[in-house]
């Protein structure tokens, strides 16, 4: 495993936006010590049903960035999300930044890119995006360092982002009454996620760990906000000392019985693109639907 440059004395300002149509939770993290910001996993409104994208979470975003007169340099997806759009092109346009994501997304897109039938034309090299992070990188954001872990399972490019005390853990684990994620897409893997969560768990006891979906189960209040010490004593997939053989039996039949998600056909298209909408010959944004494909 990596050795990373973890700093736990360094405590950035968090702040979390809810999705409501998608339960997804973005944010922007701000170093201490400087008015630079990054955000991760930023969300792009769309009513599938119209075929209509607008942008009002990621506005929410940018009028925060605005108003407290912070530099945006990084917008950062832990992975290609199959339940939300990413703003992150819209974002970039606005405020700059530099878009990055786990250096997998090349399988990511390879797989997708048969799947949609993609021409030629849709490059599977990564190169939509800015930067494109392997196991241990470190970027900086103002005078904070932070660094990529990479944690496949889920999909085979997802990355937890840490920054100080604070890590983005995307779809690695939720709250701990929520447990794990799916582990059944195309690249995805049940025991390769056990191990993931084993090194999100690795981390020291008081990191504070940023979910990127909430459901709110058993009808609580939305959360997002844990720590390392609390999803080892008490997660309800992995918790508790739970073995690698009993986590990939529960995740496998478990995810037998899960229906696709809702907005993964636009998602997949769209956020393979970096968040970019796919075009029609004449240069016109259009999504497709393959049929019997997924
Ligand atoms: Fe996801």
């Amino acid at each position: 495993m990596a050795q990373y440059p973890v700093n736990m004395d360094l405590r950035p300002k968090v702040d979390a936006f809810f999705d409501e149509a998608t339960n997804t939770i973005s944010y922007i993290v701000q170093d201490p010590t400087s008015d630079a910001c990054a955000i991760v996993d930023s969300v792009m409104d769309i009513d599938y049903a119209a075929g209509r994208i607008t942008h009002d979470h990621a506005d929410r975003l940018i009028d925060t960035i605005r108003q407290r007169g912070l530099t945006l340099e990084w917008i950062i997806e832990t992975h290609v999300h199959a339940d939300h759009l990413s703003a992150a092109p819209y974002i970039q346009d606005k405020l700059g930044g530099k878009v990055g994501i786990g250096a997998n997304i090349q399988l990511v897109q390879d797989t997708f890119g048969k799947i949609f039938n993609e021409g030629t034309e849709f490059q599977r090299d990564g190169s939509q995006f800015d930067a494109l992070f392997q196991d241990g990188d470190t970027y900086t954001v103002g005078h904070m360092q932070g660094f990529a872990m990479f944690t496949p399972g889920h999909t085979p490019a997802c990355m937890v982002h840490v920054m100080g005390d604070a890590a983005f853990v995307g779809d690695t684990l939720f709250m701990p009454d929520g447990g794990s994620a799916r582990a059944d897409f195309p690249g995805g893997d049940a025991g390769t996620l056990y191990d993931s969560i084993q090194k999100v768990l690795s981390l020291p006891d008081a990191m504070r760990l940023f979910m990127c979906h909430d459901y709110g189960p058993n009808g609580r209040d939305i959360q997002w906000e844990t720590t390392v010490a609390e999803e080892k004593a008490n997660n309800i997939h992995v918790g508790g000392g739970k073995t690698r053989e009993e986590f990939i039996k529960f995740r496998t039949e478990r995810d037998a019985q899960l229906a696709m998600p809702r907005l993964i056909i636009p998602s997949l298209q769209v956020n393979m693109r970096a968040g970019e909408i796919p075009t029609d010959q004449d240069g016109n944004p259009q999504l497709k639907v393959p049929v019997n494909k997924l």
